[in-house]
């Protein structure tokens, strides 16, 4: 079982797939990744383009229909990329459903932060997600300008409870060496959970999910691939994850790593 737990493979949501031939192709994408199960995250809230969860769930009974229809061996689950605003819980509550959480466990909840800040309410927003039960995971926190300049942030975030997701494309360079040395400090420091996909379209965006796994095998070790793999069944399942004490960026307060006894 290989899990992907974000992705844009509905079509004619978001700026991901556009219509069914391009769900296909991300599908055999997935497959060809050895994917056999991705939780679908369209995007909702981020000021382009609102999702609401009927939406979604309708969409991913299609998509699945479609896959069975070409004998394409992938499961979807519903799930969102909820662009973070100061009223997600508000909208939790509605009787009224509109967001998701990831395969409708109730339980993790994909975050998209503004790409170029951390707005001062974050912090707070996570912490009183989780004291609701919500568990948020933030969507490839390397991306985020701020905390790429300043990774105590998330840091910051992990310890207070959130999780992190980088982007596959990010860890073997697709977005430049930056993205790729950010990318493996925040792993090396333990603040990373899983690795995903944020797939969009086949050749401009693909799941490349294979090959970041395969980087980091071969550049920081095997352990957090399978650590990573086990932590996307996992949300999948609903269950709670593997997550290792963060390890601080101050020298003088190193920790010992949390695989350091592999
Ligand atoms: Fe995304």
């Amino acid at each position: 079982m290989n899990v992907d737990i974000h992705n844009h493979i509905l079509w004619g949501l978001d700026d991901g797939a556009q219509c069914p031939e391009d769900t296909l192709a991300l599908a055999k994408d997935a497959v060809q990744n050895g994917i056999t199960h991705v939780i679908a995250t369209p995007h909702h809230k981020d000021g382009k383009y609102e999702n609401p969860a009927p939406l979604i769930l309708q969409k991913t009974d299609e998509a699945n229909r479609l896959l069975k229809e070409h004998v394409i061996p992938l499961t979807i689950f519903p799930g969102m990329e909820l662009h973070l605003y100061g009223d997600i819980l508000r909208d939790f509550r509605a009787a009224e459903r509109t967001l998701l959480t990831m395969n409708e466990t109730q339980l993790y909840v994909l975050i998209e932060l503004p790409c170029d800040h951390v707005p001062a309410y974050t912090y707070r927003l996570l912490f009183d997600m989780q004291v609701e039960g919500y568990l948020p995971i933030i969507a490839h926190p390397e991306r985020n300008q701020e905390i790429c300049e300043r990774p105590i942030i998330l840091h910051r975030m992990v310890e207070e409870g959130a999780f992190a997701q980088l982007t596959a494309a990010s860890v073997i360079g697709q977005f430049g060496s930056r993205l790729q040395n950010i990318s493996r400090k925040l792993i090396e420091h333990d603040l990373i959970h899983f690795i995903a996909s944020d797939a969009h379209h086949v050749t401009k965006r693909g799941f490349a999910l294979q090959a970041a796994y395969e980087w980091i095998n071969r550049n920081i070790g095997e352990q957090y691939t399978h650590f990573f793999r086990e932590n996307a069944c996992l949300v999948l399942a609903g269950k709670d994850i593997i997550a290792p004490p963060p390890r601080s960026f101050e020298p003088k307060k190193k920790r010992k790593k949390f695989f350091g006894l592999f």
